[in-house]
């Protein structure tokens, strides 16, 4: 169907997904990396039919809060293809993951402490600060001196003690240096520091490298070899296997396996050419889409309706009352007319699922291109379900 036909039918803006990619990215990498467990990091993209198509695919999830676990559950994704790694959370909702049956993996000493109290005899992962990071943006490096998570290598005897005290047992440790990787040494070097950190730990059931992989969004940026990484990390594995034959190896990435299947169609609403700027006005916003507004991100832009128009310099704004609200800024596009729909790429990763009503504008609709056609996947949020 083309793009026009979908907006006519389903309205504009609009966040569509291509199913037969995510199928191909999913079984990339689990081919990838096999053995190791691959648990999708569904904050990245959290819409029920686009896990269908993961579960399907045989990944299993990293979540975050008890929302996340419950929609896993929801979607047909058993307690233990579930991975629950929290940051700074309740009894409350550790109870909850833990009725549900989900495995926890605390995130600090304090919490470790409070696990153990809570649940005795059960078992628990511990997160690692590895002391390296990596990512696109410093809000997004969650590893190294400055990130909150974590427990430092060094308290891992406290840990190990507050274990015992409260008759825990640690299962696993879990690190997630940062998101938006691109360099493949860099992960490998820092799965090689935590390797070194989990030989203290003998009888572990699983190591959890976490994700962060990253995407191309720029025309010269490429993603992360998945592959590469396979083969690179083979050698290391196989040598920490040879001491714990029993471990397991998880990998939790997000943005690799959805964000370039997504692209949020927009429609021109103005345009303005001032002394130093066109700016193409727009019928989304930072509100829809936050990255680039956020962390400064790219996001290619094309003009669907005249691929083939002389290209101007303009700015792509959205509607929201902020001067940040750009999608792309001194950006060459086929001059673009009012009406013409225009596609912002690669926003299949915390696209929708960093969404808000700001300015009291309704999310987008979401609709997955599957084989028979387009599905309607999420309803337009309603002004009467925000206007209250
Ligand atoms: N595991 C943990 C513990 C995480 O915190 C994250 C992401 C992931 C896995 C998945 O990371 P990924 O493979 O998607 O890079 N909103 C930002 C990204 C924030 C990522 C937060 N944590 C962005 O739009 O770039």
């Amino acid at each position: 169907m083309a793009v026009a036909d979908l907006l006519d039918r389903f309205g504009s803006p609009l966040y569509v997904y291509d199913e037969a990619l995510l199928r191909e990215r999913c079984s990339k990498l689990t081919t990838a990396l096999a053995p190791a467990t691959v648990l999708y990091a569904m904050k990245a993209n959290a819409n029920p039919a686009l896990l269908q198509v993961i579960r399907e695919e045989g990944l299993g999830i990293d979540a975050v809060s008890i929302g996340e676990v419950l929609l896993a559950r929801r979607v047909g994704f058993l307690p233990d293809q579930i991975s629950y790694n929290g940051n700074n959370v309740t009894d409350d909702e550790m109870r909850a993951v833990v009725e549900a049956g989900v495995h926890v993996t605390v995130d600090s000493l304090s919490q470790l402490e409070r696990y153990g109290r809570l649940f005795p005899a059960t078992r628990v992962g511990v997160r690692l600060n590895p002391d390296v990071g990596d990512g696109h943006h410093d809000h997004v490096i969650t590893g190294g001196p400055e990130a909150k998570f974590g427990i430092d290598p060094d308290d891992l005897e406290d840990a190990r003690a507050i274990a015992s005290r409260t008759d825990v047992e640690i299962d696993g440790l879990q690190q997630h240096i940062g998101s938006g990787i691109l360099d493949v040494k860099k992960f490998l070097n820092a799965m090689e520091v935590m390797l070194r950190v989990a030989e203290r730990l003998p009888g572990l059931k699983f190591v959890d490298f976490g994700g962060g992989f990253g995407v191309g969004y720029k025309p010269d940026e490429t993603d992360f070899d998945v592959g590469w990484l396979g083969v690179q990390s083979d050698a290391l594995l196989d040598r920490f296997t040879a001491k714990e034959p029993d471990v397991t190896f998880r990998f939790e990435p997000g943005r690799w396996l959805v964000a370039p299947c997504g692209t949020l169609y927009v429609t021109v609403t103005s345009i303005k050419r001032g002394k130093r700027h066109t700016f193409v006005g727009t019928d989304s916003g930072f509100n829809h889409l936050l990255r680039p507004a956020l962390y400064g991100s790219w996001h290619t832009i094309e003009n669907v309706t005249r691929p083939d128009a002389p290209v101007e310099r303009v700015s792509v704004a959205g509607n929201v009352c902020e001067s940040g609200d750009l999608f792309g800024k001194d950006r060459p596009l086929p001059k673009p007319e009012e009406g013409d729909i225009l596609a912002i790429r690669d926003a299949g990763a915390y696209g929708w699922s960093m969404a808000s009503c700001y300015n009291l504008r309704p999310r987008p609709a979401e609709v997955l291109l599957e084989s028979a056609g387009p599905r309607l996947v999420r309803e337009r949020e309603s002004l009467e379900g925000i206007s209250h």
